[in-house]
């Protein structure tokens, strides 16, 4: 039995130096071998890559018996199967794996969120989905995608989805699910998306999924992730769509869980690195600052979240960490490590880790974080909270399975 591992080390996988697809097709033929009419879509071009870069013979993984050593391997007996585009760090593969679903094809554009998703999963994900053509990608149950918040515009006065969307990622979506009719999707977005030119670009998405591919799609729900056991306070929107095969016509999103989780439930029980906690002058730029904005009458600045509070949502860029400080007076030595100006506050005040960002989406801790801690802000800030994913795509599967027996058993 070989691990994976040992033969990441043998083609020299490094996701972030190297962005020749042919590691995505290699490793989607690895973990999709044993199942011809899944790896028939990799296997040609995970052949011509091993041969012309390595100069080894491919029948030696065709045949291997391969162990993934790896955080998240895919379920025993998978149920059923699901795709995973904008995949990031794989937050949607995590709550699908959990309902035990099989991923069979994954797609990022960014180099170091494949490198985060490829150490976690074993996968390479194939890159700009702008480029894939829909007829490479197999066959699958259950479509995911948190699709970026581009905004777009829509004219919304030609017809036909492809002269309405084109040239947006949704578009990308739109024409995978025309050609491969999964029996479900599961689309994520910010909440902004709902009043976004007027309503006219959700009305026309939704236009898109239920006229143009007949899908049923039950009015799209906002979801907060603070409702469903993490504590971010994280509106996010859903929507769901059934094949019309499938003869669904009713669906309710999850109702709120009782119990609610607070901030201490996630917090660093081990003393934090010194370098999370903020100087004396930066502490000032922001007290200023919130002054200035109060003073005009706006909510903005920074905020101090208690252990008995729910954070605010984690977001790129911003505020996304300003928002969220907070008091660990568990701190002894306040060398600094890192240059800054002043000195360290005796307050206790830091930022949140890396790792309670992945807590506040949900993020199991043996997820493994093998990037610095400027883009694993990034990473978890642009992710999903994955226990409200998992609840609702529960619901999604339950509805499938009433009605049919998924393909793969
Ligand atoms: C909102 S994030 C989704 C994160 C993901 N759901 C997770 O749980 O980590 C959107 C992702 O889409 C990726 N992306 C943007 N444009 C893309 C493209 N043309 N092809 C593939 N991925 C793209 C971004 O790099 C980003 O990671």
């Amino acid at each position: 039995m070989k691990k994976y591992s040992e033969i990441k080390k043998e083609i020299r996988i490094n996701t972030v130096k190297k962005t020749n697809e042919g590691y995505a097709y290699f490793t989607h033929f690895l973990h999709n071998k044993k199942e011809e009419k899944i790896s028939k879509y990799y296997s040609l071009r995970a052949k011509k890559f091993i041969e012309n870069n390595f100069k080894q013979s491919f029948s030696k993984y065709e045949k291997l018996k391969l162990r993934f050593d790896i955080p998240f391997p895919e379920p025993k007996n998978p149920k059923f199967t699901f795709i995973d585009l904008f995949a990031g760090i794989g937050g949607f593969r995590i709550a699908m794996q959990n309902l035990g679903g099989k991923c069979i094809f994954s797609s990022e554009i960014n180099r170091f969120s494949k490198k985060t998703y490829e150490h976690n999963f074993g996968e390479v994900p194939f890159g700009d989905i702008t480029k894939i053509n829909e007829k490479n990608i197999p066959e699958h149950d259950i479509l995911c995608a948190g699709f970026p918040c581009q905004a777009f515009s829509i004219a919304g006065k030609r017809k036909g989805f492809k002269d309405e969307t084109r040239g947006t990622l949704f578009y990308d979506i739109a024409r995978i699910i025309k050609e491969k009719n999964p029996k479900a999707f599961f689309l994520e977005n910010v909440k902004g998306l709902r009043n976004h030119d007027k309503g006219r670009t959700l009305k026309t998405i939704l236009k898109v999924l239920r006229e143009d591919l007949k899908y049923y799609v039950p009015e799209p729900q906002i979801i907060n992730a603070k409702n469903f056991g993490v504590p971010q306070n994280r509106e996010r929107i859903f929507i769901i769509g059934f094949s019309k095969d499938l003869n669904i016509a009713e669906f309710k999103y999850p109702k709120p869980l009782k119990k609610k989780t607070k901030f201490y439930d996630i917090k660093e029980k081990n003393k934090v690195s010194v370098k999370y906690y903020l100087s004396t002058v930066y502490l000032q730029t922001l007290i200023k600052h919130k002054e200035r904005h109060s003073r005009k009458g706006n909510g903005f600045g920074f905020k101090i979240i208690r252990d008995n509070q729910c954070a605010n949502a984690i977001v790129v860029g911003g505020m996304g960490k300003e928002r969220n400080i907070v008091i660990d007076s568990s701190l002894t030595n306040f060398t600094p490590i890192t240059k800054i100006k002043g000195e360290v506050n005796r307050k206790g005040l830091r930022r949140m880790t890396p790792r309670e960002w992945a807590r506040l989406q949900g993020f199991p801790d043996k997820y493994e974080i093998p990037v610095s801690d400027a883009q694993a802000y990034k990473q978890f800030g642009n992710s999903v909270a994955i226990p409200a994913i998992q609840i609702t795509a529960e619901k999604v599967v339950n509805k499938i399975r009433q009605k049919i027996i998924f393909s793969k058993k």
